[in-house]
């Protein structure tokens, strides 16, 4: 097994790109970059979020990072294993400051019923395989205020009243991964599946979701092994993708 690979190792970093996301894809697209390649940024022109949504932020207040990875030993139908190694891996990075957060699937960071980070994956396949994947993560540090668009954001600086070094953040958030990744190597999936799912967010509580455009009650009780969210309804487990299932208390 490679245990040496570095995340980090180089970092790339910017004042000001369009996106760090499109810049890595760029960058694999044409060359052939470290396994472990950090692209950081402290500002986004055009930063990307989940389902070609925008991310936002001021400039230097908020970790904005892509990292560059080949998990060729990963096949298509296993992408979701990238979705759990990256939000343990910030979830763990945010404990080491003592902030207890959950993940809200498939890769929303939560404190209580607030976000403090978003995760972009895009991944490059080849075959039935992963060819490159481009880990995106905007980590919400020190601002102290949100454009009012956003429904319920929060930062580290607003739950903890501390203002922290963003380098450190990131070489934070990075050990972190490579931590997760070296044990996805080593372990397997079934490990890391069993922890990102005892620290799902709303496991085990009733609460209500909007499903084919209704509002029902269900509770989640877990993930397939492709990522699907496992929510019990009045009795019947369904296994819902990504788009059919809106959480309507975010
Ligand atoms: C979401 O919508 O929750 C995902 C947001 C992901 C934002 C990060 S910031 C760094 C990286 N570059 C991007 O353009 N997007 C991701």
């Amino acid at each position: 097994m490679q245990r040496s690979i570095i995340i980090g190792r180089p970092t790339i970093t910017f004042d000001t790109i369009d996106s760090t996301n499109d810049y890595a894809i760029s960058l694999v697209s044409n060359s052939n970059p470290n396994e472990g390649t950090v692209i950081w940024a402290q500002y986004q022109s055009k930063g990307r979020g989940q389902i070609g949504s925008n991310w936002s932020a001021d400039p230097g207040v908020s970790l904005l990072m892509s990292v560059i990875l080949k998990p060729r030993f990963l096949m298509a139908y296993q992408q979701f294993t990238l979705n759990i190694l990256v939000s343990l891996a910030v979830r763990s990075a945010l404990a080491s400051y003592d902030i207890d957060t959950h993940i809200k699937w498939p890769n929303d960071i939560y404190i209580d019923r607030k976000k403090i980070c978003g995760i972009l994956i895009q991944n490059v396949l080849q075959g039935k395989g992963i060819k490159n994947a481009i880990l995106g993560i905007g980590l919400n540090v020190n601002q102290d205020h949100f454009d009012l668009s956003l429904p319920n954001p929060t930062s580290m600086r607003m739950v903890s009243g501390t203002v922290f070094d963003i380098a450190d953040v990131k070489s934070t958030v990075c050990i972190h991964l490579q931590e997760y990744y070296h044990r996805l190597m080593e372990d397997g999936f079934e490990l890391l599946k069993k922890e990102y799912v005892e620290l799902l967010y709303l496991k085990d509580e009733v609460s209500e979701y909007v499903i084919d455009e209704e509002v029902v009650k269900g509770k989640i009780l877990g993930i397939t092994d492709i990522g699907k969210l496992q929510l019990e309804m009045d009795g019947e487990v369904r296994k819902l993708n990504f788009r059919e299932l809106k959480y309507l208390h975010k």
